[in-house]
């Protein structure tokens, strides 16, 4: 079924859905390219998945796009990837600017530490300049690690403590989740795989406790409105229990 604009119609929509955006690489040696070409039509995909996401409905998406382990890779691929970011935030200023944005408002998660300045700048200004847009909230997660996001909460969670803000018997998970990044939105309800890996890379960690995952053999950048399709009618399909029966 499709709705007047030709979109699927599902039973029922996940608020917030997440992509492990995976399989650059291996897409690019399969055509006999550089692993930065990879990455470049990786982040088209990303573009295109984002907006079909908005078009959809859908009230939040994440996409991992650099992990806290991923400083381990060859300086000239970081460097491609940073570049690749910082050409994506410049398009979307130069979108506003020409009064053609999506409706996108912008949130990058992640620790800004290790950033360089000049990609902070263009993701404070992004930042501001998306902050009233409703249509969706896009997560990018940059040197984003799910156990040092809990760490560093809980280093949050000490000092305010140990100055008697806050008493050891106020901690609890909802106190926790105010210190992650992704505070005030609601959990991942969906988590996509796609590259055929069977893993989560250290991604939403404790918000995605209890989200439904589902993986797919498809790299990043052959990733269609298709394949999230078809993610949505699995997950249209999952009885979530949450524990219960
Ligand atoms: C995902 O693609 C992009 C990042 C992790 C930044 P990869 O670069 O990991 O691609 P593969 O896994 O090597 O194919
Ligand atoms: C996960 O992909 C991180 C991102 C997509 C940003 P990786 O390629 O880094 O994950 P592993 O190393 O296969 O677990
Ligand atoms: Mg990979």
């Amino acid at each position: 079924m499709t709705d007047n604009n030709n979109l699927p119609v599902f039973s029922v929509l996940p608020k917030h859905v997440g992509f492990i955006m995976d399989g650059n690489g291996r897409w690019a040696k399969n055509k006999g390219l550089p692993r930065s070409e990879g990455h470049k039509a990786g982040a088209k995909t990303f573009r295109k998945i984002g907006e079909y996401a908005a078009d959809l409905g859908i009230e939040v998406v994440t996409f991992y796009a650099f992990s806290t382990e991923n400083w381990k890779r060859p300086e000239a691929e970081v460097n491609a990837i940073m570049e690749l970011f910082g050409d994506y935030l410049n398009e979307v200023i130069d979108r506003i600017r020409e009064n053609e944005e999506k409706g996108i408002r912008l949130k990058f998660i992640g620790d800004r530490k290790g950033i360089s300045p000049e990609l902070l700048n263009l993701m404070d200004y992004t930042e501001m300049l998306t902050k009233n847009k409703s249509r969706i909230t896009l997560n990018i997660a940059i040197n984003y690690g799910g156990r040092h996001e809990i760490a560093s909460a809980v280093k949050v969670i000490a000092e305010k403590t140990e100055k008697g803000e806050i008493s050891p018997e106020d901690i609890d998970e909802n106190m926790i989740s105010e210190y992650l990044y992704t505070k005030g939105q609601p959990d991942p309800d969906l988590i996509i795989r796609p590259s055929g890996e069977f893993r989560t890379s250290n991604f939403l960690t404790w918000q995605g406790a209890y989200s439904e995952l589902w993986f797919s053999d498809v790299l990043w950048p052959d990733f269609t409105e298709e394949n999230f399709n078809e993610a949505l009618r699995a997950y249209e399909n999952r009885n979530r229990r949450f524990g219960g029966v």
